[in-house]
């Protein structure tokens, strides 16, 4: 039977134990606590609450603008939603940068306040105090490099990251550095499959890849994306399962069309 059957709750234990029988890890975001429910009923591993609620559910162009009281509320309600996955949380942009003081009093406010079992954050050496401080209090974290959608102005594009060599090995060295630091699994956001596969085979813990190829031990995609529901955002990384967006539009259409025609509602829906 496969590890992750085998469990009533995924843990940091369980994630570890999957990539060492090379049993894959399904990660998605989720941001409300009906989508929540359903992902974790369907089997889903971990359930990442992302900043991209910043795009996603609010509509902003980038991720910078969510609070890190968006973020508990958006968590609470996931947390309230499952049974059976991890969820991880995002430390959104300013709440974890400015010092390691900072750092761990966001994190200690999402789990206190939300119930979720650990936080992501963005970044490598620059920030790896802050993750050792987190980690020191009994907090789980993950890392995120490659791509990290906090710094898009810095990169001014959401183009393929450590294409050059400079960049590979930095990334590389912040990899490990995560890993020695204590991070239980590190999402590795648009970089090329070969670095994506070096980096998987050099560390104990899980990867989970976005736009970084087959190699990763787990792969992640934002719901909203994978279902269809935001369809104009198609880049290359992305397998779109359903098509929720002409679903949700006819749907509507025919209601509405229904209420115009007091077709809706008839006799057996009314008291
Ligand atoms: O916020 C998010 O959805 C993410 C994923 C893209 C990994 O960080």
């Amino acid at each position: 039977m496969s590890v992750q059957k085998e469990v009533k709750r995924i843990t940091t234990h369980t994630l570890e134990l999957m990539k060492e029988k090379g049993e894959k890890i399904a990660m998605l975001t989720a941001y409300d606590y009906s989508s929540a429910r359903i992902i974790d009923e369907a089997g889903i591993d971990v359930i990442l609450v992302g900043d991209s609620a910043s795009n996603v559910m609010a509509g902003h162009e980038t991720t910078l603008p969510i609070t890190l009281d968006h973020m508990i509320y958006h968590a609470q309600s996931v947390v309230r939603g499952v049974s059976r996955c991890f969820v991880v949380v995002d430390l959104p942009f300013g709440t974890y940068q400015g010092n390691s003081k900072q750092a761990l009093a966001s994190a200690i406010r999402i789990m206190k306040e939300t119930g979720a079992h650990g936080v992501k954050m963005e970044g490598g050496e620059e920030v790896v105090d802050s993750i050792r401080r987190i980690l020191s209090s009994g907090i789980p974290v993950m890392g995120h490099l490659g791509l990290m959608p906090q710094s898009i102005y810095k990169f001014g594009t959401y183009q393929v990251r450590a294409k050059e060599e400079a960049e590979a090995e930095k990334l590389k060295s912040d990899a490990l550095l995560l890993e020695a630091a204590g991070c239980f699994g590190l999402v590795l956001e648009k970089i090329p499959a070969d670095l994506a596969k070096e980096v998987s085979e050099s560390l104990k813990i899980p990867t989970i890849g976005i736009g970084a190829g087959n190699h990763c031990d787990g792969q992640v995609l934002v719901m909203h994306d994978m279902l269809g529901i935001n369809h104009e955002f198609k880049p290359r990384f992305l397998r779109q399962y359903a098509n929720l967006y002409d679903v949700i539009n006819s749907a509507v259409k025919h209601y509405i069309s229904d209420v115009k025609s007091r077709e809706f509602p008839n006799e057996k829906e009314q008291y």
